[in-house]
């Protein structure tokens, strides 16, 4: 990895795959194959309350961690506002999935296939007018019923839950990982997206605690199911 690829996102469980929080990553992905052998879960998505909290740097370092135990496992950028692992892995985002979507592309051609051993990635491709839309619409669902059928495991990337999307996507998945960012979420408004997400019966699989500072841990990540 060329340090252009060092960005925005910490690659941990890649670039540094002996540290604690590579260990944090591996202690949820137990719990996600321990719910998955239970449940037959494919596809999990990744939300929180707000913007900035760390939902696509957990949904990126649990995809590597997954894909690091050969499953072959596939990362959709599904946060059409701010799309951000195309400047992570330097991907074109041309086209991903907008493009598909829209009808401009088809499977074949959105997927950046391999990008890792494992690890396959659909980029967000073009900022759209309408996400929502977009999200709702039957070519949503039947991707990623397409995609299951190819890999072992999707994990979907989204925007937070101040806007519909991720309530849209949550319905179209298995299950939901829920970030929150120590010291800084607002528990009032993690309660309202959790119990928004029960009300539509959404399968909340775990609650990732992120930023949690070192005088409060001995690491900089914990996780809590
Ligand atoms: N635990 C962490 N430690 C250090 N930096 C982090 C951590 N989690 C997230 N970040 C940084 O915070 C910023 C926002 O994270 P990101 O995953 O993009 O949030 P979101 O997808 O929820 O908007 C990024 O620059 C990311 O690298
Ligand atoms: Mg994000």
């Amino acid at each position: 990895m060329n340090t252009r690829r060092e960005y925005r996102f910490k690659l941990i469980s890649n670039r540094k795959p002996h540290s604690p929080v590579s260990d944090a990553y591996r202690g949820i992905r137990t719990n996600i194959q321990f719910l998955k052998r239970k449940n037959d879960i494919k596809s999990i998505l990744v939300t929180s309350t707000r913007a900035g909290e760390g939902k696509s740097l957990t949904c990126i370092n649990l995809a590597i961690a997954m894909a690091q135990t050969n499953m072959k496992t596939l990362y959709v950028d599904a946060d059409l506002r701010r799309p951000g692992v195309h400047r992570a892995f330097v991907l074109s985002n041309e086209t991903g999935l907008t493009s598909y979507l829209l009808g401009e592309c088809d499977l074949e051609t959105v997927v950046h296939e391999e990008v890792m051993a494992n690890l396959s990635i659909v980029t967000a491709g073009p900022v759209p007018m309408n996400p929502v839309e977009l999200l709702e619409s039957p070519s949503m669902t039947q991707f990623l019923e397409k995609m299951a059928d190819r890999y072992e495991m999707i994990l979907v990337d989204s925007s937070p839950m101040i806007v519909p999307d991720a309530s849209i996507l949550a319905m179209l998945t298995d299950g939901c990982i829920f970030v929150v960012e120590a010291q800084k979420t607002k528990r009032a408004s993690a309660q309202r997206a959790i119990q928004q997400l029960k009300k539509l019966h959404v399968n909340i699989l775990g609650v990732v605690l992120n930023k949690q500072k070192e005088k409060y841990l001995s690491e900089d990540y914990y996780y809590s199911y």
